[in-house]
């Protein structure tokens, strides 16, 4: 997927726009926070629409495996700092963030690995922190397509499992809805606020 994800990264870039209903949840996110607050984004791509959107009123971290994405991201979303690694061996300490958010990143994951990714989100936010996460709405174990000449990898439970795990994973569910990806139209994955107990 990273080899993948560096191959089209202006792709992505120019697929997106910052006035779609899931970029519009980011302010379920942000009206939350005190301004200047520690946000992670994961998976942050090429930093558009999402941690640009974060970084007017929030110090944002970006982290995600793909050069490619960073380097893009170095120019759109120009106060955030940069991290590159995998979702699942991240570099932080524990209980920094106040916040986070994940965006169609966790879905490109293998499902068996949600859990501990879950797990790993609640520990690097501090007490009561907040997640934003774009999770899978149906049961998707493995699938691969094509998109703009890349493999994509796809996996996911279903929605009433993401929200038992983000429960058992120390999460108190505060929303949910599903939101049509606008990317790729008709996937409509599962959104949710959880707070961290
Ligand atoms: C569909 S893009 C979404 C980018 C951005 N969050 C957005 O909403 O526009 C998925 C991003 O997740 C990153 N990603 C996927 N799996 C990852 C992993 N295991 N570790 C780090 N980044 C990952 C990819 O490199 C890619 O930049």
């Amino acid at each position: 997927m990273r080899a993948e994800y560096n191959k089209i990264a202006s792709s992505c870039v120019a697929a997106r726009t910052s006035d779609s209903e899931d970029v519009q949840l980011l302010n379920l996110l942000v009206r939350r926070l005190p301004k200047g607050a520690m946000v992670l984004d994961a998976g942050c791509g090429s930093g558009y629409p999402v941690a640009q959107f974060l970084a007017k009123s929030l110090q944002v971290t970006g982290v995600d495996f793909a050069e490619e994405q960073l380097r893009l991201a170095k120019r759109t979303a120009l106060d955030t700092r940069l991290v590159c690694a995998d979702l699942s061996n991240m570099p932080f300490t524990s209980g920094i963030f106040d916040a986070l958010c994940s965006y169609y990143a966790i879905i490109h994951v293998p499902c068996n690995e949600h859990s501990k990714l879950l797990r790993d989100f609640h520990r690097i936010l501090k007490p009561s922190g907040l997640a934003l996460l774009c999770l899978g709405a149906g049961d998707l174990p493995e699938d691969i397509d094509d998109w703009h000449g890349a493999q994509m990898y796809w996996s996911h439970y279903d929605d009433g499992t993401n929200l038992r795990m983000m429960t058992e994973g120390g999460f108190d569910i505060l929303w949910f809805k599903t939101v049509q990806d606008p990317v790729h139209s008709p996937a409509s994955p599962l959104f949710v606020l959880g707070q961290k107990r």
